[in-house]
């Protein structure tokens, strides 16, 4: 049978961001069970209706991308109680369509959100706003569970490198049951 393939968007862009390093985590738990990319989308530009078609070429890739996965698994940190400007401005371009004939990618695409934080709040303000928003295009969100992490600095290893320690068996269960939600999309 062929292996899944599961696309990580992180919300944040910075080299050492925990949402990153999430992933990466993540990542690891998943292993064999599935192909697993975190996507890389620094190029995009922001979306402008001037520039839409033919659509930019870092649009297109990304596009191709999430195509091709069997779900898009979501890192997102949190902003001012919401979900940041990038990843806002990455998905109006995903809920845009590709052409006449081509429906926005993200239609029907199972979504899994996750986040962390050094604060106290493990994301959950900023997930609800983009669990709103991927429902409202249409993606077919995986809404239990979720993955909450508060308080990221308790969780580094003598490396100042994330661990995970105390949270790591809700990444598990989050995991599992992601793999569970993509085989029976
Ligand atoms: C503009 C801005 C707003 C922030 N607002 C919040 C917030 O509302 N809640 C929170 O827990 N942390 C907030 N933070 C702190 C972020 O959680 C912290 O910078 C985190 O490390 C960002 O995620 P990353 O490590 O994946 O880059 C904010 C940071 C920035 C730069």
């Amino acid at each position: 049978m062929k292996k899944a393939k599961i696309l990580a968007i992180v919300g944040s862009l910075r080299k050492d961001s925990f949402n990153h390093q999430l992933a990466k985590l993540v990542e690891a738990e998943v292993g064999e069970r599935a192909d697993f990319e975190i996507l890389d989308y620094q190029d995009v530009p922001f979306y402008n209706q001037d520039v839409e078609f033919p659509a930019p070429e870092a649009v297109s890739r990304v596009r191709e991308l999430v195509k091709e996965a069997d779900g898009i698994w979501f890192f997102s940190p949190e902003y001012n109680h919401y979900f940041s400007g990038v990843l806002k401005n990455l998905l109006d371009w995903l809920s845009r369509p590709v052409g006449k004939n081509e429906a926005p990618v993200l239609i029907g695409k199972p979504a899994a959100v996750s986040g962390i934080t050094p604060g106290m709040s493990g994301t959950l303000v900023a997930q609800d706003h983009l669990v709103s928003l991927i429902s409202y295009l249409n993606m077919k969100v995986m809404n239990f569970p979720r993955l909450s992490v508060p308080n990221a600095m308790d969780q580094l290893d003598s490396n100042g490198k994330l661990k995970l320690t105390n949270s790591y068996q809700f990444l598990k269960a989050q995991t599992d049951a992601f793999l569970d939600f993509i085989k029976n999309k």
